[in-house]
């Protein structure tokens, strides 16, 4: 059995036992596009959410929500200038066979990306998670192994060449004490480090446009995660490889103080001639028995919001901020993170939190 889905058997009889914390109210808040974090923010920046799909809602007792759930479409197109998806860009998904590629829902996204004026953020073309059994399973030389990620990043990001603002090539290659994922990641494992290279020089062969960008969770702060991510970009970059952004997720959780140096590591990479962005941001908390928030958690939750955004807006190179999902109802944490949920800006019927009118605000304060 796969981690996620392990993790997913073990969680889902708490998750489903959860109330669902919600309001009473009933349509979504699309009261007139000037009232939209995307209209708040300023110009060229680019306020995103996750595309939902795939991943943890295939166990969950609701169809797709990005094919399926129109309110959920209406309130992705208003709010949001960037859009990444969620799971339909990963392997499992697209490359679900050796030789076959399933790009209708990526292509979906794209397109509804289009129409809606949006950018869209590429996820993801090397990780240790979500990959499908056919390459964790197969028994393949070392060479097979370097044509099969090259022929998928030229698959993948050649489709959709000029179309994706940015790519998280790389996603969480480091642990938290700042070591390379030898055994976890399929890729360092068999070809060794030099493949990372190879792959953002792959991707830049398939799209010059994109900008290519390392993601990963952990690396708000200065530490040794984020050292170890600092020290390899600037070795690549030293040796011409086009690295061309750093990104932080921002799943960040209540239980923990806030990263009081998240503006300052950005900088830094900023420093390095780096694009920098937030990418993933949620905050978590441990929810009281009654499933619902208190008045206190909601007021704090709007604090690390606010605090994440206005580090990015400080930074000059920070011009896409991320949030991983806009509406609890769909939301990864209670599914991964016992116990822990409301994490997102809206409740389940797309009301608003204080978090969500923390974020507008701070975007219309920069406009
Ligand atoms: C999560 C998705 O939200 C879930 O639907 C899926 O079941 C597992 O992956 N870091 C990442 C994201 O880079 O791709 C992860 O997304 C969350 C952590």
């Amino acid at each position: 059995m796969k981690p996620a889905r392990l993790i997913m058997t073990l969680f889902t009889a708490v998750t489903l036992s959860v109330p669902l914390a919600s309001t009473a109210s009933a349509a979504p808040e699309t009261d007139g596009h000037h009232h939209t974090l995307r209209w708040a923010a300023p110009k060229g920046f680019h306020i995103g959410s996750a595309v939902a799909g795939g991943g943890h809602h295939e166990e969950q007792p609701y169809p797709d929500p990005f094919t399926s759930d129109r309110p959920y479409r209406r309130v992705l197109a208003a709010e949001f200038s960037s859009v990444s998806p969620e799971n339909q860009m990963k392997w499992e998904y697209i490359h679900p066979e050796r030789n076959r590629y399933n790009f209708g829902t990526a292509d979906a996204i794209v397109r509804f990306a289009k129409q809606n004026r949006q950018v869209v953020r590429g996820h993801t073309l090397l990780w240790h998670s979500q990959n499908p059994e056919w390459l964790e399973q197969g028994k393949f030389t070392a060479d097979e192994l370097r044509a099969i990620l090259r022929e998928h990043i030229k698959t993948v990001v050649g489709r959709y060449a000029g179309r994706i603002q940015q790519w998280d090539v790389a996603n969480e290659i480091f642990t938290d004490s700042g070591a390379l994922r030898t055994t976890e990641n399929i890729w360092i494992r068999e070809l060794g480090p030099g493949i990372v290279a190879d792959a953002f020089r792959w991707a830049h062969q398939a799209d010059p446009k994109a900008k290519l960008f390392f993601n990963d969770y952990n690396v708000e702060s200065v530490n040794a995660k984020s050292d170890a991510y600092y020290a390899l970009i600037k070795d690549l970059r030293a040796a011409g490889v086009p690295v061309h952004g750093f990104s932080a997720q921002g799943h960040l959780s209540l239980d923990y103080g806030f990263p009081d140096d998240l503006e300052r590591n950005l900088k830094r990479f900023a420093s390095l001639g780096l694009e920098t962005a937030m990418t993933e941001v949620d905050v978590r908390m441990t929810l009281p028995a009654s499933g619902v928030p208190t008045e206190a958690q909601l007021r704090q939750q709007a604090d690390y919001y606010q605090r994440m955004l206005t580090a990015c807006l400080n930074v000059r190179t920070c011009r896409s901020f991320t949030i991983w999902g806009f509406t609890d109802k769909y939301s990864w944490v209670p599914v991964f993170f016992q116990g822990q949920g409301a994490a997102t800006v809206m409740w389940n019927d797309y009301t608003r939190k204080p978090a969500y009118h923390a974020l507008r605000s701070t975007l219309a304060g920069r406009r």
